[in-house]
């Protein structure tokens, strides 16, 4: 019977995640189970930093970004001492059941406790990578893709006065959704992304075709895991053998994790709380709440430890095509 959760938000924080503790506090006291927040994530629960969460502590918090329970990336927790210490606070709470908003890295670390302590979890995508497995959309990534597209579309304009060619360096760590994605939004040419080989040769050789039919100005947009190097260094590369623009760079950088969630993001973050609240009267421990074709969907939690979101090789496809 679970009366208390424990919650955090961790690892890079992500537009949704106010909505989704919101989600989270109000269906688990209209269920009567008790809140307590955590701040900056797992540091936070290893320093016992923490917050009753009533009602009203998450008015006022829908719309925006960021995480008002702050987030941190704990190195200590990759220890099993402090994850000792992270255990006897949550106990010492009575909690018993822990919620991690994060990304993959951050809803590993919960498998691991969990297996540690045999302490239940369960964990909620929050991620603009969206890289985590068992969920087609993490909370945040929308609105990430949604600042990354109004950015290029900013750039493309000065790309055509100019007529240059735009590097354009996007987030995703070692995935390329946000890439695919917003390369297919921003019709940009060609996108390099981490799952997929890159070549010079290859790059040029569509710039070229580009040229043939008469365009005048490119968006490439790189993912910033790509083997090959960040967007300078292909900038640099390209430039020492095609002069046939002029090169700029733009690293977008942060600004892709701010700001207020979309609609989108903030309906998944309502979906996937009340998800997670439903999984604990069911019985569902140790889950991920996703959302899998529009329904909600549990995968064991430690499936992310072996598997990661994969990108859809559909929406390359239709870029190839489309944006020439
Ligand atoms: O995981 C989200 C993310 O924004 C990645 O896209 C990026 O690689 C990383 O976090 C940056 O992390 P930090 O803000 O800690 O530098």
């Amino acid at each position: 019977m679970i009366k208390k959760i424990g919650i955090i938000t961790s690892g890079g924080d992500s537009p949704g995640m106010n909505a989704a503790i919101r989600s989270l506090v109000r269906s688990a006291l209209y269920n009567n189970i008790e809140c307590t927040g955590f701040y900056r994530g797992y540091q936070g629960l290893i320093e016992n930093d923490y917050k009753p969460l009533g009602l009203r502590d998450v008015s006022q918090r829908l719309g925006l970004g960021g995480t008002f329970l702050k987030s941190a990336r704990s190195s200590e927790f990759l220890e099993k001492e402090y994850r000792s210490k992270a255990y006897e606070n949550l106990k010492s709470h009575s909690v018993d059941l822990l919620i991690v908003i994060g990304g993959n890295g951050s809803i590993k670390g919960a498998s691991v406790f969990s297996e540690d302590f045999n302490f239940p979890v369960i964990g909620i995508p929050a991620s603009i990578d969206n890289d985590v497995f068992g969920t087609d959309h993490s909370i945040g990534f929308d609105t990430s893709l949604n600042t990354i597209t109004n950015s290029i579309d900013k750039i493309r304009d000065t790309a055509r006065s100019h007529n240059r060619l735009f590097f354009i360096e996007v987030m995703g760590r070692d995935c390329g959704n946000l890439a695919i994605h917003s390369g297919l939004a921003t019709g940009a040419c060609y996108v390099i992304t981490p799952e997929i080989d890159f070549s010079i040769e290859n790059l040029i050789s569509r710039l070229d075709e580009g040229k043939k039919l008469y365009k005048t100005s490119s968006i490439v947009v790189v993912a910033e895991g790509n083997k090959y190097g960040s967007a300078s260094k292909i900038a640099e590369d390209v430039g020492k053998i095609y002069q046939d623009y002029e090169i700029k760079v733009t690293i977008l950088g942060h600004l892709q994790r701010g700001g207020s969630p979309s609609a989108f993001d903030r309906i998944v973050a309502g979906r996937l709380g009340m998800g997670a609240i439903d999984a604990i009267k069911s019985g569902k421990f140790n889950v991920i709440v996703g959302i899998i074709k529009n329904e909600l969907n549990y995968s064991p939690i430690n499936s992310v430890v072996k598997e990661s979101n994969s990108i859809q090789n559909e929406i390359i496809n239709i870029n190839s095509v489309i944006s020439r």
